[in-house]
């Protein structure tokens, strides 16, 4: 997987409406930016989303599978999921590392 083409079109077309500053609701609320790598890893207010290798752990790969309270899937207030290949595409490039490649 690659963050610049794989990963970063997921973001841009279902995430960055609310996770850019200045006025992203998302943003705004955690302080999690996805405009680029460096800020994404960055994670939150309150820490990392993303556990390079461990997807499992990951609370971004957790919000977009849906493992938590269906109050906080990710995109939030869509009703459309992201689709099961997006959900892999994110899993494995955690898995392997989140690189920035
Ligand atoms: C419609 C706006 C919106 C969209 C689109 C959106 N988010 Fe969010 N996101 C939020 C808000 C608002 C929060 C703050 C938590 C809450 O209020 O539920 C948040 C919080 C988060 C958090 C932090 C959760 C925590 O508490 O640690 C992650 C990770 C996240 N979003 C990932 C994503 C991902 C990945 C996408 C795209 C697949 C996405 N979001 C799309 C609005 C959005």
């Amino acid at each position: 997987m690659s963050f610049q083409r794989d990963i970063y079109p997921i973001l841009e077309n279902n995430c960055l409406a609310c996770h850019t500053p200045p006025q992203g609701k998302g943003y705004l609320k955690t302080r999690l930016n996805m405009q680029s790598y460096e800020t994404l890893m960055q994670g939150t207010r309150y820490g990392p989303v993303i556990l390079p290798g461990d997807s499992r752990h990951s609370i971004l790969n957790m919000l977009v599978e849906g493992r938590v309270d269906a109050s906080m899937r990710m995109p939030h207030g869509r009703d459309e999921p992201l689709t099961r290949n997006e959900i892999e595409a994110l899993q494995l490039w955690v898995e392997q590392g989140a690189r920035n490649n």
